[in-house]
């Protein structure tokens, strides 16, 4: 069958191989965007909603493709949401995914272990061309506590100060299996995959 091709609103290799995998007995198939030559646009929405349709949009924009773009990080409620949309460059721009942990480590930990409470928040969105007035949108969410000693190899970002409660580990020791079933990108994903097949 002649899958229908889709820009992926990122050039992660990881990403564009866990989505082709969800999309395998469908008529799409996604492409990086890099295949494309297209340069990354700024992310200047105030919210994840906002940024993925940016994305999106930028995406479809330059390849008349439909476009998947995705926006994530991480949330504490005590912290007024942050890092949020700034999870990426938390500690400065530029700055290593260690950068980013050690400053949120240092910014909870002196906080009770209720106010540790966070969430990693994905939002995938699929946009059918750029004028497209009913994009699909969806929402994943996963809860647990930050840490202040780092655990675990796996994954990245802010994986490793990620205390899971329901598997009693850092989300960093889990398998790339199991996080992908838990996780906010996957279920967002999942639910994105879905919603497509609804419409076409
Ligand atoms: P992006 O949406 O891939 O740009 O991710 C934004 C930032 O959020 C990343 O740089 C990480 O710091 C953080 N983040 C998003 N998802 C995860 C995750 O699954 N584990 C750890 N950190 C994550």
């Amino acid at each position: 069958m002649d899958k229908q091709e889709i820009v992926l609103a990122s050039n992660n290799a990881g990403k564009v191989r866990e989505i082709n995998e969800l999309l395998d007995d469908t008529s799409f198939h996604v492409m990086p965007q890099s295949d494309f030559n297209i340069e990354e646009v700024e992310e200047t929405g105030l919210s994840f909603i906002e940024n993925a349709l940016i994305k999106a949009r930028n995406a479809t924009l330059h390849t008349k493709l439909p476009a998947i773009a995705d926006d994530s990080g991480i949330e504490v409620p005590a912290l007024d949401g942050r890092p949020g949309i700034y999870s990426a460059r938390y500690a400065g721009v530029g700055a290593s995914d260690e950068d980013n942990l050690n400053k949120l480590i240092k910014d909870i930990e002196l906080l009770s272990e209720e106010d540790r409470l966070a969430r990693f928040v994905c939002v995938m969105v699929f946009m059918k061309h750029a004028e497209d007035p009913t994009p699909i949108i969806t929402q994943g969410f996963w809860d647990g506590v930050i840490i202040t000693k780092p655990l675990g190899d796996n994954g990245f970002g802010y994986d490793p100060i990620f205390y899971v409660p329901t598997h009693d580990c850092a989300s960093a020791e889990l398998s790339p299996e199991v996080k992908n079933q838990l996780s906010h990108r996957g279920q967002a994903l999942r639910q994105l995959v879905r919603l497509i097949n609804e419409e076409v």
